[in-house]
C-alpha cells in the first residue's frame, strides 16, 4: 500500500534527533532561557527587566559562576535562598554589586516556562 509509512527510516531519523537533543541539552547544562512569564515575575523587583536583560544576566551567570563548580539550576533555590547564596558567592566571583544584582535577577526569576498561548480577544 502506498500510503503506509516506512518505520525503519523514520525510526532512524528520530533516534538521531533524540541523540542530538540529548547532547545539546547536556552541553548547555539545561540552563533555562528567559520567557515573558519570567519577565513578568522579574518586574515586581526589577521594573526595567526584559527578555533581553534576563538573557544578558544569564550570560553573566554562566561566565562568572562556572569557574569553581558546575552551575546550579535557578530552581535549586528559592529567591530568598539565592540572596543568601549570592551574598556568599559574590565576593568569591569578584562581582560588583551591579553584577551581583543582575545575576540575582536571572536566578531568582527565570524558570523558563513556555509563555501561555495567545488566546486572542480584547
Ligand atoms: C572562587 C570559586 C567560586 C566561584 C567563582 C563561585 N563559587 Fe559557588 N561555591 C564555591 C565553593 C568552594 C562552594 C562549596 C561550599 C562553600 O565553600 O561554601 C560553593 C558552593 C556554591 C553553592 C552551593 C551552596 C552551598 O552552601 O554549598 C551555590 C548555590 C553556589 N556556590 C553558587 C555560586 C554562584 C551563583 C556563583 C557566581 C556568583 C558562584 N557560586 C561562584 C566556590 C565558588
Amino acid at each position: 500500500m502506498r500510503g503506509s509509512s516506512s518505520p525503519s527510516i523514520s525510526d532512524a531519523v528520530l533516534r538521531r534527533l533524540a541523540l542530538g537533543l540529548l547532547v545539546f541539552s547536556v552541553g548547555c547544562a539545561g540552563l533555562p532561557h528567559p520567557t515573558e512569564l519570567d519577565v513578568a515575575r522579574a518586574r515586581t523587583r526589577w521594573p526595567d527587566a526584559t527578555v533581553g536583560s534576563l538573557e544578558a544576566a544569564r550570560g553573566v551567570y554562566v561566565q562568572r559562576c562556572s569557574a569553581c563548580h558546575p552551575l546550579h539550576h535557578p530552581q535549586d533555590y528559592t529567591a530568598s535562598e539565592w540572596d543568601v547564596e549570592l551574598a556568599k558567592m559574590g565576593p568569591r566571583a569578584h562581582l560588583t554589586p551591579e553584577e551581583q544584582d543582575e545575576i540575582r535577577s536571572y536566578l531568582s526569576n527565570v524558570r523558563g516556562e513556555k509563555p501561555p498561548a495567545i488566546t486572542g480577544g480584547r
